[in-house]
């Protein structure tokens, strides 16, 4: 598929410069015309014949492996969530911290993340998202470290592996602005989340966890996925693997709208994302723009603005058809780059920075 092609598939890139994937990626027509050809098919036969259970079953068996496969690990360490905050909730939910325990996480983690943590009850001990900060930060009460692959502020990347080999402790890596857009190995880690809706440009409510050793975590919140027999006292016999984690029946539609974003992502996706997103670096750098540059950098690029003034320049910016975001009381305007993303979406971003009314806000 050439770069052309790819790009055709995304109707939303003919009219703007979409550099949102960070919250919600483009969608493709295939992935809608998947999503309503499954539920034509649930108007015309209905939804509760054996034959449409089991395909719905089905469906989700071979979603887990494809996702498996996005991160290289077995299916049966995926859990199919609705989103990073539910794998987030999986975790902590099912290992049971206290007040006694302690959890590393740092300054710039999503509520996503750091909402399950608080509610765990352990102490959320919170530093700079640097490695000697983080691992000097571990004392005997900490129980895991909590932290994002790469940050949804600077798009810096954590070095979770190293991480993990430093302190030896159990980690929670939030996988939300990684995979999709960047290759993501995931084992040795002990928790990764996935969002569908973001860099995998799928349906919203889809998204994954991966558990690697599924029977080491208890299962806080059943549901009628999680078991593979019952009594009437309530007590089960949990599934097989991470399924037993799965929190909900996600919709057919999305299952299949997952499946099929996840198959029209090219095999040049990845190289050609980080090149852009060096492009654009540079670029609005030229241009004048206050650009963050951390070491390790993903997709997302971001640039410094006064703290007031963030709001403004991303609405200015929808005005003339440049969809960015700003981080709030950050001072950080933010533009998500995908293996999509052209050189006319760039320039459209810099000429709209580069307005009257927007002099002192580049
Ligand atoms: C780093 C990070 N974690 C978590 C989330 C929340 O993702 P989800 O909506 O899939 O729970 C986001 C969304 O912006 C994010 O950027």
């Amino acid at each position: 598929m050439t770069f052309e092609e790819a790009r055709a598939q995304f109707p939303v890139l003919e009219r703007y410069a979409y550099l949102q994937a960070g919250s919600v990626g483009p969608l493709a027509r295939g992935t809608i015309d998947a999503m309503r050809a499954a539920d034509e098919n649930r108007l015309d036969e209905g939804r509760g014949s054996l034959a449409q259970f089991t395909r719905l079953l089905e469906s989700r068996e071979e979603l887990r492996a494809t996702i498996a496969s996005l991160v290289g690990v077995f299916p049966d360490t995926v859990a199919l969530t609705a989103s990073t905050t539910d794998g987030c909730n999986i975790v902590l939910a099912g290992l049971g911290l206290g007040p006694g325990d302690e959890v590393v996480t740092t300054t710039d983690e999503h509520f996503g993340l750091i909402g399950p943590l608080h509610m765990s009850r352990a102490k959320v001990v919170v530093v700079e998202p640097d490695p000697e900060h983080i691992v000097a930060a571990v004392t005997p009460r900490t129980r895991l470290i909590a932290l994002s692959h790469v940050l949804w502020t600077t798009g810096a990347v954590l070095p979770v592996h190293e991480l993990k080999a430093a302190t030896g402790l159990p980690i929670l890596v939030d996988g939300a602005q990684s995979v999709g857009v960047m290759p993501v190995d995931a084992n040795g880690l002990d928790y990764y989340t996935i969002s569908g809706q973001k860099w995998l440009c799928g349906p919203e409510g889809t998204g994954a966890l991966v558990v690697a050793e599924p029977d080491a975590l208890r299962i806080a919140h059943p549901s009628y996925l999680s078991q593979q027999g019952y009594e009437q006292d309530g007590a089960f016999e949990p599934k097989d693997g991470a399924a037993r984690f799965d929190p909900n029946v996600t919709p057919t539609a999305a299952v299949a709208g997952l499946q099929a974003a996840i198959a029209a992502i090219p095999d040049w996706a990845h190289e050609r994302a980080r090149d852009m997103a060096e492009r654009f670096r540079v670029r609005l750098a030229e241009a004048g723009c206050d650009v963050v540059v951390p070491d390790e950098r993903a997709t997302l690029v971001s640039w410094r603005v006064p703290v007031e003034v963030s709001a403004g320049v991303v609405a200015r910016l929808a005005e003339v058809g440049v969809i960015v975001r700003d981080l709030p009381g950050r001072g950080l305007v933010r533009a998500s780059v995908g293996w999509w993303t052209n050189d006319d979406d760039l320039e459209r971003l810099v000429a709209a920075l580069g307005r009257p009314s927007l002099p002192h806000y580049a």
